[in-house]
């Protein structure tokens, strides 16, 4: 398994250790969080092998793969949390790193053209605060300023 380009090794954990807690308690890579904590929320996804993961139901030592989380997943995050915060995409934000994760691999991928077919591909990623029309937006917006160089970073 690798995390984020590093090598890490699970072995030594229970076999009932979820890869959210692996992830949280044992590497401190916080940025993913627990809601429903059943797989129903999106609040935990990660990419593995570029796949979008919910790590709330998954077993860290059955994972063999590079595993990708919040903190990792760049260039593309850092633009889509610009664009998040332009379009008003979240409010308390919770769900916005899973929102940023699972929004990562559909960009790598390619957007659906059609909104409703995107907003089918990001419902898996519930928000209790805004509706979605915001984070729809914010990913349109990231798809097209993605590879551009941006303001002030001298690129
Ligand atoms: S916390 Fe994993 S799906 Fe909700
Ligand atoms: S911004 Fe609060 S749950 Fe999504």
């Amino acid at each position: 398994m690798k995390i984020n380009g590093s090598p890490a090794n699970p072995e030594h954990l229970r076999a009932d250790t979820r890869l959210l807690d692996y992830l949280r308690d044992e590497l401190g890579l916080r940025g993913t969080k627990e809601a429903c904590g059943r797989g129903e929320c999106g609040a935990c996804t990660v990419l593995i092998d570029g796949r979008p993961v919910l790590s709330c139901i998954t077993l860290a030592v059955r994972v063999d793969g590079a595993v990708e989380t919040i903190e990792g997943v760049t260039p593309e995050s850092a633009e889509l949390r610009r664009q998040f915060a332009a379009h008003g995409a979240f409010q308390c934000g919770f769900c916005t790193p899973g929102q940023i994760v699972r929004g990562v691999a559909l960009l790598r991928e390619g957007l659906p053209a059609d909104d409703t077919a995107l907003r089918i591909a990001i419902s898996g990623n519930v928000c209790r605060c805004t509706g979605y029309s915001g984070i729809v937006a914010a990913l349109r917006a990231a798809e097209k300023n993605i590879g551009k160089p941006v303001a002030g970073d001298g690129s």
